[in-house]
């Protein structure tokens, strides 16, 4: 009843000629794949190109955040119109790494979730606790308090067009994957507190995707955890034949 979703996260990755090289290299691996959604988030100047080059196929390319408002004097940010303008229907917000080093909030991260699912957009919002908090025994209490921020004042109606990505942020690019049972832990956390806000109906129905260190030879294990609903990869997905092998896990 959740369609899994496999997302790649390129991160500041690959020129626009590197992202074509990947894709033309990529479509055709995964052609016949209809187990699981296909996502890809280039950086914003491969993103028109990519999409261009993905139209017609099972993958779907997105901007890697956006900004709430359609337009205005904000330097360097990117609109929902922008992004439906050039036929982009997905984004990820509220990654870690926009979180620590750009000053990104769960406040801002409940406008952009908005504004985003007001357009049409399908939102991939990204939670997860940092190695201090997990060692402070503080896990629970991050993630309900991201869950609750995110969608305060979201109506169910909005709320199901919501994809969650749990990345603890100890785990991303470290190579120290959460162990399944860690990870599945966390996702049962994550779909009580969104049962809490949203009721259990939606809860049920929302996908919860896993990221951090996810490689070819671990997705197996995490996918078999029944709250774990796909994964967003950064590195591992850098290179079409290992996010090929991702994408078909076993
Ligand atoms: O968004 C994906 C991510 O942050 C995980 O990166 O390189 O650990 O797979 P990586």
């Amino acid at each position: 009843m959740r369609k899994p979703v496999i997302a790649g996260n390129w991160k500041m990755y690959k020129t626009p000629q590197e992202s074509l090289a990947f894709l033309e290299a990529f479509l055709p691996l995964v052609a016949d794949h209809t187990r699981d959604e296909i996502f890809l988030f280039p950086s914003i100047t491969s993103l028109s190109s990519a999409l261009q080059a993905v139209a017609g196929t099972n993958v779907h390319a997105g901007a890697q955040t956006m900004h709430w408002l359609n337009e205005g004097a904000f330097t360097g940010e990117t609109s929902p119109t922008m992004l439906t303008a050039i036929g982009c229907g997905h984004v990820l917000l509220g990654h870690s790494e926009q979180r620590l080093y750009f000053g990104e909030t769960y406040e801002r991260v409940n406008l952009k979730f908005k504004a985003a699912v007001a357009h049409g957009i399908t939102p991939v919002v990204c939670i997860g606790e940092q190695l201090s908090e997990r060692e402070a025994g503080r896990t629970e209490e991050t993630l309900r308090l991201q869950v609750n921020t995110l969608l305060r004042n979201v109506t169910r109606a909005e709320a199901k067009h919501l994809i969650l990505a749990y990345e603890p942020i100890w785990a991303i690019g470290t190579g120290r994957t959460a162990t399944p049972d860690v990870a599945q832990q966390a996702h049962q956390i994550v779909r009580d507190e969104l049962a809490a806000c949203c009721g259990a109906e939606l809860a049920g129905t929302t996908r919860i995707l896993y990221g951090g260190s996810v490689k070819p030879d671990n997705i197996s294990t995490l996918m078999a955890e029944p709250d774990i609903d796909g994964a967003l990869v950064g590195g591992a997905s850098l290179d079409p034949h290992s996010f090929a092998r991702l994408v078909k896990y076993a």
